[in-house]
């Protein structure tokens, strides 16, 4: 195929350089981002009578048709062409005739390609964005219909202290808050047009940048040129928060591999969200939570790869940032994907309250409430906390738990236990009594649930 780029060179391309060189296998995803803008930018070229105003109409026209026959599967975007760019531009030749020369005035492919990978960028954002909120919602509707369960909360994996199911699944809709704030802040920035940066040094064209931007939904068109071309800060910030957004999904995911073991039983999975094993037949595996966590690998190694490419490149458009499109569609495209299953796996897991109870009530997780029992009676803490450790040594070597301690024995440790110790002692108190803001307890919970409720609706319409 001819090259756009081939006037002073007549010498034969070679076919392994040509299919090296080519990026339509992947940024033919781009079509309509390439055509919307192209067609923004004929228009204005008419407005400004940079070409005539009927040419930028017939343009447009040619422009719209390519874009309804690619959507309607009429058109299949050849790749045989070099790129996205150069496969529209022949496309509309090829259909509106020499008209369509003229829509490359005043352009060139490194701000078309700067504004394409933006526009994109943009949609795919906005997608991950809103899947972000509906996972925050499913979760603060998971807490509310389980609101009660009583786990045990861990640090080191070890059991320390009770906390409601609840508010320890609703810790994961607060990270996904700030994700969600990532999104925006990208956006902020990311939402510059560098089209009519032209190659790097803009153009002698009268052209209208202000007009462009504006048509495309941008805040305003991006303020030197070669900052323009050069520019792929918006790519590596909406892989940087896709990376962390990744994380949190991976961390989630790796408690319900463990919840949903035979260790555990905290949760059980649906069954469309296990896979049995070609050989044993208990099994009930959750792959589908171990790919979130294992695609999270991928999704870092796409921003630190575009972060190497980026490292040594001399200003303007160099080829290397050709490199850009293949790990960011792939950040985009995997996070989207894993919050669509994310989501509805824990929509549909059961959890068994009772099996997390009675892992509660074993692993002394009331200790420090024990200690605080005797602190609240006058005993400087750590006094209290080495009295406990003491009493939880004696249950180890008896096989006891706290609540079993005959109130006798209690008293061989401190005279200042009596029998409301076992009330002092017990998970609803542990939880209840936890009165500081953020806390486990069900009224602390039940406001973070409405927080999580308030903020989706809120971001839902637009009022952040
Ligand atoms: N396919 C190229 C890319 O993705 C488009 C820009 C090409 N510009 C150039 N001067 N070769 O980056």
């Amino acid at each position: 195929m001819e090259k756009i780029w081939q006037g002073h060179l007549s010498g034969k391309v070679s076919r392994a350089a040509e299919s090296f060189n080519a990026s339509i296998f992947f940024d033919k995803k781009m079509y309509r981002e390439d055509i919307t803008g192209s067609i923004a930018h004929a228009r204005m070229l008419g407005k400004c009578s940079i070409i005539p105003q009927e040419k930028a109409e017939n343009i447009i026209e040619g422009l719209k048709s390519i874009l309804k026959d690619t959507e309607e599967g009429k058109l299949a975007i050849s790749e045989e062409a070099e790129d996205i760019h150069s496969f529209v531009e022949a496309e509309l030749i090829k259909r509106i005739g020499e008209d369509g020369k003229m829509l490359h005035t005043a352009r060139s492919r490194n701000d078309q390609v700067a504004l394409d990978t933006r526009l994109y960028t943009r949609k795919k954002l906005d997608g991950i964005h809103t899947l972000t909120l509906s996972l925050m919602k499913t979760i603060a509707h998971k807490a509310e219909e389980y609101e009660d369960a009583v786990m045990p909360g861990y640090t080191h994996l070890q059991r320390a202290q009770p906390v409601l199911f609840s508010h320890h699944l609703l810790s994961y809709a607060f990270m996904l808050e700030r994700d969600a704030g990532r999104i925006e802040d990208t956006k902020k920035r990311l939402n510059i047009c560098p089209l009519g940066s032209a190659a790097l040094s803009g153009t002698t064209y009268p052209i209208d940048r202000k007009a462009t931007a504006e048509e495309l939904g941008f805040s305003g068109p991006s303020k030197n040129s070669i900052d323009g071309v050069s520019d792929r800060d918006f790519a590596l910030e909406a892989m940087s928060a896709m990376s962390i957004l990744a994380m949190h999904l991976s961390r989630l995911s790796e408690e319900i591999v463990l919840w949903s073991s035979w260790e555990y039983r905290f949760i059980r999975l649906s069954d469309g969200f296990t896979t049995g094993s070609s050989i044993m037949p208990q099994k009930r595996n959750p792959d589908i939570a171990e790919l979130i966590r294992g695609k999270t690998g991928r999704v870092y190694g796409d921003m630190v790869s575009l972060l190497v490419t980026m490292k040594g490149l001399p200003l303007a458009y160099d080829k290397d940032m050709q490199e850009d499109k293949e790990p960011l569609f792939d950040s985009l495209d995997t996070v989207e994907a894993s919050l669509i299953v994310m989501e509805e796996m824990v929509r549909e897991m059961t959890v068994l309250g009772k099996n997390m109870e009675k892992a509660a009530e074993k692993g002394f997780i009331n200790a420090t409430d024990c200690a605080d029992y005797l602190t609240k009676k006058g005993v400087p803490f750590r006094t209290a906390y080495r009295l406990t450790g003491e009493l939880v040594s004696w249950c180890e070597e008896n096989d006891k738990v706290l609540s079993e301690v005959p109130l006798e024995k209690y008293k061989e440790y401190s005279p200042l236990f009596e029998d409301d110790i076992y009330s002092e002692i017990s998970l609803s108190t542990c939880i209840e009594k936890r009165i500081s803001e953020g806390s486990t307890s069900k009224e602390s919970v039940e406001k973070q649930i409405s927080y999580i409720m308030n903020l989706v609706e809120e971001k839902n319409n637009g009022q952040h």
